[in-house]
């Protein structure tokens, strides 16, 4: 890997992953709709941005020319914004995704694309292994065109890597989380009040639990993946169960606010009848130990004590 694009360089996990090649020496472009002088890759300097939006194809077609590599993961992400705009989540996903898998067959690039736990949608069976069944719900329910829109991505890019010959693999993120996260996910959201000085929400009474996984980790398997090129997907996440409860817990004492208390909300009332909530997302991730030699190694604790600390010198952030 030498010249590489990434596509969603500005968001979250884009931003960290941009860092990441860039310390490895890697020729970095990142593709994206934002501005990236207003986003989370402001303060990167050696990196070459192109502003276009994935689903124009010439756009991603001019983007990624000489690029051995493209890791794509521009996309609609987070629940509210999916269930608020179901047909652009399935457009970015679906064209966005066609266009980048035609920018790696002319290239002949290697494809890492980001997938999500949430292809497994509701399957009560956990662990999920990669080759687990998926269980969806209705077409009536916004909530799984995300889930439906990315699996069918992953069935894109194994077609076309076969027919077309370009190296491809998957990642499955589990909950990943960190610094520059927008606080509209459960840790960053959760942060952001209890930094304010508000109680922290507990949904669903707390019993629902996660696999948070530190973005640290989610990146390093995310280059090993993309180096082994193995034609294969990967759960990418943390193994240890959590639920919402104990992470309000660990929240509250690493950052010193354990007097605020909790307040509690359903998500049925928060996002209406279109919303259905997974109790349980558990990876097996054994595979990824086995082929690539990645585990999550950062204990929840520590995770949740370095976002803070990011949180709490990021002001614009915490006033946002
Ligand atoms: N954060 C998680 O826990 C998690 C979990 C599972 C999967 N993922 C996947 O990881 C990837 C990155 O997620 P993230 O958390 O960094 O999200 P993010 O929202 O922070 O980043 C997504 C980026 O994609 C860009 N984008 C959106 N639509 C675009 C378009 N039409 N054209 C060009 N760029 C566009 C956005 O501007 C943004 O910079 C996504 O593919 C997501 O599905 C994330």
């Amino acid at each position: 890997m030498k010249n590489v694009v990434v596509t969603g360089g500005c968001g979250f996990i884009g931003s960290h992953l941009v860092e990441a090649l860039l310390k490895k020496g890697m020729n970095v472009t990142v593709f994206d709709k934002a501005d990236a002088k207003k986003s989370s890759i402001a303060h990167l300097k050696d990196v070459n941005v192109i502003r276009g939006d994935v689903t124009k194809e010439q756009d991603v077609l001019k983007a990624c020319k000489g690029a051995d590599t493209i890791f794509h993961l521009s996309a609609v992400v987070g629940v509210k914004n999916y269930v608020n705009d179901p047909l652009g989540t399935i457009d970015v996903n679906i064209i966005g995704t066609r266009n980048v898998v035609a920018a790696a067959t002319k290239e002949n690039a290697k494809l890492l694309f980001t997938s999500t736990s949430e292809i497994f949608g509701k399957n009560p069976k956990v662990p999920w292994k990669e080759e687990d069944d998926r269980v969806l719900g209705a077409t009536s329910v916004a909530r799984w065109t995300y889930s439906t829109s990315k699996s069918m991505c992953e069935h894109m890019i194994f077609s076309a890597s076969e027919k077309y010959g370009f190296p491809a693999t998957i990642v499955r993120y589990f909950n990943a989380y960190g610094p520059r996260q927008a606080p509209i996910f459960v840790v960053p959201a959760a942060i952001h009040r209890v930094l304010n000085g508000k109680p922290p929400i507990i949904y669903d009474g707390g019993k629902p639990t996660r696999c948070f996984t530190y973005v640290e980790d989610a990146i390093s398997g995310t280059i090993a993946a993309a180096e082994s090129a193995s034609g294969e997907a990967f759960n990418l996440g943390s193994m240890k169960e959590t639920n919402l409860n104990e992470l309000v817990k660990i929240i509250l004492k690493e950052t010193g606010r354990e007097d605020l208390g909790v307040e509690y909300v359903d998500t049925k009332k928060l996002y209406g009848a279109s919303y259905e909530d997974i109790p349980r997302r558990v990876p097996d991730a054994t595979k990824a130990k086995r082929v690539l030699g990645w585990s999550a190694t950062t204990p929840l604790s520590e995770g949740i004590r370095k976002t803070v600390a990011w949180c709490r010198e990021n002001r614009e952030w915490l006033n946002g």
